[in-house]
């Protein structure tokens, strides 16, 4: 098997991450969450005072862009690849309930996709990565060796999501997590630019009633067969 880009794209809550990561996990390659680098942003504009009124203010965010560094880095304990804003670990906090309502918002910022885009290329430039998010079948890595579009009702996503949170020390209910994940598949696959889509060469895998693990074996045999 050659070095491959791998594409894993599909609404909020489909299993993306967990699927890449198991992937890259089985593959030696680097598995980045490109929802990670929007949610970073997001906090950014949180922490700096740049939401009012339920909107965010572009005019302030967009100049401050320049000042945002992100990165990942091994977490070696998890297998991990964690991000930091501006030399903090954020991993935890970006998966706040406060920044999953705001994030789309962000991501529709033409000047925040360049940059978040930008540094997607520059991770995939070496390949052997698997990526996954809104986009990187259809914009960020148009030409990646495989693109995979996941599948699973609002329900069965809710669901998923709802449990992890549980885990943490900032749960949600179930129906603040499900109106949630409706507003942004909304607005996700509304906005103007690179709006959620499959892209034409993607395939699709629903994995609503599959583990994890069957699904990222799923994807394994589509590997093999198509190498
Ligand atoms: O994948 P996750 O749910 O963490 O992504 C958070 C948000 O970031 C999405 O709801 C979407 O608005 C935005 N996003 C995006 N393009 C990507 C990845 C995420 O617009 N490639």
């Amino acid at each position: 098997m050659g070095d491959l880009v791998i594409a894993i794209d599909g609404f909020s809550s489909t299993g993306k991450s967990t699927l890449a990561k198991l992937l890259a996990k089985e593959l030696g390659y680097i598995h980045i969450d490109s929802g990670a680098m929007y949610r970073a942003i997001t906090l950014y504009a949180i922490e700096n005072g740049m939401f009012y009124d339920g909107k965010v203010l572009e005019m302030e965010l967009v100049p401050q862009l320049q000042f945002i560094d992100i990165h990942f880095e091994l977490n070696h304990q998890n297998g991990k690849n964690e991000i930091y804003l501006n030399g903090e670990n954020v991993e935890a906090k970006i998966r706040e309930m406060e920044v999953s309502s705001k994030v789309s918002l962000i991501a529709k910022i033409p000047e925040v996709r360049i940059l978040a885009v930008d540094l997607q290329r520059k991770l995939g430039e070496h390949k052997r990565i698997v990526m996954d998010g809104r986009d990187i079948g259809t914009t960020v890595f148009p030409d990646a060796d495989l693109k995979i579009y996941l599948k699973a009702s609002a329900e069965e996503r809710a669901m998923r999501r709802y449990e992890e949170l549980l885990k943490t020390e900032h749960p949600a209910t179930y129906d603040e997590v499900f109106k949630n994940i409706s507003e942004r598949d909304l607005m996700d696959s509304t906005r103007e630019i690179s709006p959620l889509r499959k892209a034409d060469d993607a395939i699709v895998v629903e994995n609503g009633n599959l583990t994890p693990q069957q699904t990222m074996e799923k994807v394994l045999e589509i590997i093999k067969d198509f190498n």
